[in-house]
């Protein structure tokens, strides 16, 4: 069955050498079905098993197996591969596997990305009985728990081998759906959450207007964190060339007028505003109705106004029960004029951006940022947007839960 609880996701599958080696190319579909993209990496003793050439057709990327081969390397190395996933799920994952894991081993592909990774990571096991029950698996497994490692329990039942017991890789639905519910942490469920993302146009005439390199990529990501995170979504968006993020309603607009109309059309009932926006600062006093000619004599001189600020305008009505986050994209002096903003616009939030590093910039898929709050300075690391909209969504909904008595005392 075809569903999306995986859409936008990145599933890097890791393959270990174990008898339900074979099961992976049905994870792998099923992780496609639910709307993933997956790529995949195997041991050596895997391709003992399984052969690369299955898994490169169904997850139609290259497979990925070696850690000192300076080709791949170049093109996807494991630093990359651990940046690019959203969840690193090891299944099968062999008792030999686990205790490299544990011992925190960096020495194949698949320990050195584990060991890089700052996303979720899960492991499904699978071995046999008596593998599984020795306690020094036993102690392996509860220490990759105790850093964070999901293990999916294996079930019970007749194994490979021959033998009856616990060790049998669970069945390959119940793998996806623990895999599906590792994104859904509930930390918003209930609270109605409106976005603004990408950049606006302010028309000069019929033909050309104002505005900005902005994507909407951090936009829309926040915006699909904050629906995986339980919360009832608003993106209200100016011109991008991204996908509907699935979970959440968009809509459209290109002014910076429409989008003060549409955010203050929403605000009735909205718990947290987030305003990610490139909103173009000024637009023409006059626009032209019909196309300006070039050939008008000389230079032609356009009087700018500024366009709302939109919000400064949420502030103003907000009442102690909206939670406000400003974005301040600055290209200089970055925290000290987030600062200055974030006192200024009244917010309760703002993440500094520093868009001058091109890697971290507008239309790049990294980002690094610091957000501040009137208390408190969090650093948000280098990492995909993705990711590093989850990790906001995160403090937002920490932030959220002193929020009404804090905001109630400031006011
Ligand atoms: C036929 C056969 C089946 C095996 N099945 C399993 C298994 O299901 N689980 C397991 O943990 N090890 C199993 N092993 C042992 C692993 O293949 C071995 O520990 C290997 O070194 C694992 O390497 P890896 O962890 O790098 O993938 C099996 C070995 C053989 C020869």
């Amino acid at each position: 069955m075809i569903s999306n609880q995986l859409t936008n996701k990145r599933v890097l599958l890791g393959v270990t050498g174990g008898i339900a080696a074979y099961k992976s190319a049905e994870i792998c579909r099923r992780l496609q079905d639910e709307g993933a993209e997956v790529r995949t990496a195997m041991t050596a003793a895997a391709q003992e098993f399984i052969t690369p050439l299955t898994l490169q057709a169904l997850s139609k990327n290259p497979v990925h197996l070696d850690l000192l081969d300076p080709e791949t390397e170049s093109a996807m190395g494991h630093i990359e591969l651990a940046r690019w996933a959203d969840l690193i799920l090891i299944a099968p994952a062999s008792a030999n596997f686990i205790s490299r894991l544990a011992q925190g081993r960096g020495d194949d592909l698949l320990t050195a990305i584990c060991l890089a990774a700052d996303c979720k990571v899960a492991i499904a096991p699978a071995m046999n009985r008596s593998m599984w029950e020795k306690e020094v698996t036993q102690k392996n497994l509860a220490q990759t728990k105790s850093v964070g490692i999901s293990v999916f329990a294996p079930g019970e039942g007749e194994q490979a081998c021959g033998e009856t017991g616990v060790g049998r890789l669970l069945d390959v639905p119940d793998i996806i759906l623990l895999a599906c519910e590792l994104f859904e942490t509930g930390v918003l469920s209930g609270k109605k959450v409106v976005v603004t993302a990408g950049p606006t146009r302010e028309a000069i005439d019929p033909i050309r207007y104002i505005s900005n390199h902005s994507s909407g990529k951090q936009g829309y990501a926040i915006a699909e964190a904050a629906a995986e995170a339980g919360a009832n979504v608003v993106l209200i968006s100016g011109p991008t060339n991204l996908p509907k993020p699935d979970r959440a309603q968009l809509i459209k607009v290109e002014s910076a007028g429409q989008m003060l109309d549409a955010v203050l059309d929403q605000v009735p009932g909205t718990d947290v505003f987030i305003s990610v926006a490139a909103v173009a600062d000024f637009k023409t006093k006059l626009t032209a109705p019909n196309k300006i000619k070039k050939n008008v004599n000389g230079n032609l001189t356009i009087e700018l106004s500024r366009t709302p600020d939109i919000l400064s305008e949420v502030t103003k009505i907000k009442g102690n029960h909206l939670f406000t986050v400003g974005f301040a994209a600055e290209t200089e002096n970055l925290l000290e004029n987030a600062n200055s903003k974030l006192k200024e616009k009244k917010l309760d939030m703002i993440v500094a951006n520093d868009v001058s590093d091109s890697e971290i910039g507008f239309n790049s898929d990294l980002n690094e940022a610091t957000v501040l709050t009137p208390k408190t300075s969090i650093n948000l690391p280098k990492a995909n947007k993705t990711q590093l909209a989850r990790n906001l969504i995160e403090i937002i909904s920490e932030q959220l839960a002193g929020f009404g008595t804090d905001a109630r005392a400031r006011s």
